[in-house]
């Protein structure tokens, strides 16, 4: 059967479905509608190489996914709004495997913001960043040097979040893609929240933010972020696999608690 009949023959099958009332289409395997080609309208005038009837199959524009987040970070008013704005976007594929938007916790008034990588499966079922065993290891950590998500004076206070909101597969680090296409979001996180000292939590929020990665040879070296000062520091997971670095990790939370002081 040449490429024409195949063409009349399931759009026949598909006209008999129609009439029998169905309404919708579904397949076994999900469908990457985002990688989609467009079917152009039949063309009305036939040509010999375009019988009247061929379909023309042209590429989809691309859609520029990290230009749309960037304007729907824009448009949040405050936190609440990004959050929302946030959850409403669906250009991420992340969303679709995830059980839970992560989005923040702590005090948003906090002196310092804590920028992580991306939820794991403790934070994906409660909804909340770093509260899996790493979560539990950065609360010692900041407990060492009297400050805590919980507290609810500036100062002492901080506040959390993470690269990504939603968990990747597999705990997997989240790939470059995904990073460009959610920093516009953390980038206005970052303004509505208005931190005095930014912590960048291993090599992902470096990637973001900083454009770079090198946790170990960057730990420890101030930098500047968006205008503020900032601190990459191991991150939790890090040092409960390697727990000869938290001599490195101690060393920066002086440094950070000194920072505040002065
Ligand atoms: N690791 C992170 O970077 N963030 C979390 O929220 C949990 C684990």
């Amino acid at each position: 059967m040449d490429s024409q009949n195949t063409y009349w023959t399931d759009r026949a099958l598909l006209e008999w479905q129609v009439e029998l009332g169905v309404t919708d289409a579904i397949l076994d395997t999900p469908v990457d509608r985002y990688a989609l080609e467009v079917v152009k309208p039949v063309p009305k005038a036939a040509t010999p190489e375009k019988p009247v009837g061929t379909p023309e199959i042209v590429k989809a524009p691309d859609v520029d996914a990290p230009a749309l987040a960037r304007t729907a970070a824009q448009t949040a008013a405050d936190l609440d709004a990004l959050s929302g704005a946030m959850q409403a976007f669906e250009h991420c594929e992340l969303k679709k495997g995830a059980r839970s938007f992560v989005f923040s916790d702590g005090n948003p008034a906090a002196r310092v913001m804590i920028v992580g990588e991306a939820p794991g499966r403790e934070e994906d079922r409660a909804g909340r960043p770093f509260v899996g065993r790493a979560g539990q290891l950065l609360d010692r950590m900041l407990e060492a040097i009297q400050m805590g998500r919980a507290a609810d004076n500036a100062a002492q206070a901080v506040y959390i979040t993470n690269v990504l909101p939603w968990r990747p597969p597999s705990n997997r680090a989240p790939d470059a893609s995904e990073i460009a296409m959610m920093l516009p979001f953390l980038e206005r996180h970052i303004a509505l929240a208005d931190p005095e000292i930014i912590v960048l939590m291993g090599n992902t929020p470096c990637q973001a933010l900083l454009g770079r990665t090198g946790i170990t040879r960057m730990r420890g070296e101030w930098v500047e972020v968006l205008g503020k000062p900032c601190l990459p520091m191991f991150h939790p997971a890090y040092l409960l696999r390697n727990p000869i670095a938290k001599r490195e990790a101690w060393a920066d939370l002086l440094s950070l608690k000194a920072r505040l002081r002065g």
